[in-house]
């Protein structure tokens, strides 16, 4: 069994099917893309492993507990960071109080008011810290709403790690990026996972991000896994390039 073990999963909202028996497992410290054309599911399938859905059926088993049906902040506690697709950030903070924010909530749970006060200089150390992994520190003190978009997304990033998972699981990190952001936060992305030991699991559009970066790539096509494998599997696989009417895949 994987670190990560998504068994049978169905997803329907009202008629519609939007994940059909989704099955794949991740192993520890894996780069991991999910792919597939747009409504094919990805959002869904990460909302299911998030605890945002409970699936119709199947599971979700995370590090040998089961944590599909789960709620969302109960998932965090377990070890497992998201970003969403669309960007989740306090526009009206600074970039530093947003990793701060994060990090109060992560650490306060299990400390009085009055120990994590104790700990605001270790905290406000470990807010910059992150910021620096991410690039973000010589930011840090202007306002979140002023970011550019690709800075905003990162700041998602280190809002996520703040929670220190071992899981991370980042919705399209780079949509709406430049080419030039997409590759910096992508090598940023392989960095973190390889540092920290930390299993990344992400959807993405772009095909040089998604084989530049990924050990193993799901494809999903209208709810169900059509390909699950390394790169060159996957690009060779007729049902998928057929599902991308072979144009983004080159050779
Ligand atoms: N909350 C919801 N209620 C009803 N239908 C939904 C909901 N969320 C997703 N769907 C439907 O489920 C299907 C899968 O959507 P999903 O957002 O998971 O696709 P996706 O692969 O993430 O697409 P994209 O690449 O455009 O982000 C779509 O048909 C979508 O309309
Ligand atoms: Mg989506």
């Amino acid at each position: 069994m994987g670190f990560l073990q998504v068994s049978g999963v169905v997803k329907s909202f009202g008629g519609l099917r939007a994940l059909q028996d989704v099955s794949f497992s991740v192993a520890r410290g894996e780069i991991r893309a999910i792919i597939g054309p747009n409504g094919a599911g990805k959002s869904t399938l990460f909302n299911v492993m998030t605890g945002l859905f409970p699936p119709n059926s199947g599971e979700v088993v995370f590090d040998g507990e089961r944590i599909s049906g789960v709620p969302p902040h109960r998932i965090i506690r377990k070890g497992i960071g998201r970003s969403f697709q669309i960007t989740n950030i306090f526009p009206r903070m600074t970039v530093f109080e947003n990793v701060q924010v994060a990090l109060f909530s992560h650490h306060g749970k299990s400390r009085n008011a009055f120990g994590l006060a104790r700990r605001y200089p270790t905290i406000a150390a470990e807010a910059l810290a992150i910021l620096g992994q991410v690039g973000l520190a010589e930011k840090h003190e202007i306002s979140a709403s002023i970011l550019s978009h690709g800075d905003q997304k990162r700041l998602e990033i280190a809002i996520s790690l703040a929670s220190r998972p071992r899981l991370l699981m980042l919705d399209e990190p780079t949509a709406g990026m430049s080419r030039f952001e997409s590759r910096e936060t992508v090598e940023l992305l392989r960095k973190i996972s390889r540092e920290q030991g930390l299993t990344l699991v992400f959807t993405e559009h772009d095909m040089d991000i998604v084989f530049g970066i990924s050990e193993k790539i799901v494809v999903l096509q209208q709810g169900s896994v059509i390909a699950d494998g390394a790169p060159a599997e996957i690009k060779a696989n007729p049902q998928v390039r057929k599902a991308y009417l072979g144009e983004e895949i080159q050779e």
